[in-house]
């Protein structure tokens, strides 16, 4: 795990310039994107290479992470919304070429299944963006969440309901009791994981996440055991690690090494 604490408005720029270089490597390349608040900061920097003519997803396509059950079709907290209006309509990816899980689905079991099925087939997603619940949940995995799980209905915990209630107008209440994740061990299998976390209210998740025990107490844990995974954090995230000077110390040195 590379871990990098940086200025909070540098980190979109990081992040665009690993996906800007997997795209000139890779034009159809499959990337992984998450909704929240965490990684507009990288879908405004991927936006403005696009608009500068820098970088291009015409050929590149999508999956989102999760999805919550039940919210009609454009309902302004659907992610689906959230990421088309976020990203997906700023760039320049091909109709089509961004999925999602369908919470509306008539069988929300057969939809799992199908979604599992259509990652797969697309050759597994190659650089997959991550936030991180106060909780310790990534996707909508919440704590509990068998390491080995595929894409399925979960039931969301009262804190994520609670932390997500800024986006229904602060109406716990309003925000669905169920949704639509791609699983652990799904997310898992994407060949490089990068995590973005900015706020104090993220410092216990992401010390977790990077030194605690590997439990399913806080999920994000897992992560520990895939070969590449990056952990972008600002100084407020970062205060709770105890290796922080380490951390830095290596990003500071890694151009000894590449
Ligand atoms: C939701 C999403 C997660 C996201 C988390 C944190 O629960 N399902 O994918 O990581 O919120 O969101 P934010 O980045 O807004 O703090």
């Amino acid at each position: 795990m590379e871990v990098v604490i940086a200025a909070e408005d540098t980190i979109g720029d990081l992040v665009a310039d690993e996906i800007a270089e997997l795209l000139e490597g890779r034009p159809d390349a499959v990337l992984g994107l998450a909704t929240g608040s965490s990684p507009l900061r990288i879908y405004d920097a991927v936006a403005a290479r696009v608009g500068r003519g820098e970088t291009s997803l015409a050929r590149a396509r999508a999956f989102t992470l999760d999805e919550y059950v039940g919210l009609a079709p454009g309902h302004p907290c659907s992610y689906r919304t959230v990421i088309d209006h976020d990203f997906v309509s700023r760039v320049d990816f091909a109709p089509g070429a961004v999925r999602g899980p369908d919470g509306n689905a008539p069988d929300l079991f057969a939809e799992c299944r199908a979604y599992d099925a259509a990652i797969a087939s697309a050759g597994g997603v190659d650089l997959q963006i991550l936030g991180i619940g106060t909780d310790g949940h990534i996707a909508f995995n919440e704590p509990g969440s068998s390491f080995a799980s595929r894409t399925r209905v979960k039931t969301l915990a009262a804190q994520t309901r609670i932390d997500n209630a800024r986006f229904f107008e602060g109406d716990v209440e309003a925000v669905p009791t169920h949704c639509l994740t791609q699983g652990l061990g799904t997310i898992m299998e994407a060949r490089h994981i990068v995590l973005v976390a900015t706020g104090a209210g993220k410092a216990e998740a992401v010390h977790q996440l990077v030194e605690g025990a590997v439990s399913a107490r806080w999920p994000a844990t897992i992560l520990q055991h895939h070969a590449r995974v990056t952990v972008l954090v600002d100084d407020v995230a970062a205060a709770r690690l105890r290796l922080a000077d380490y951390y830095r110390h290596a990003y500071a040195q890694r151009h000894l090494v590449r």
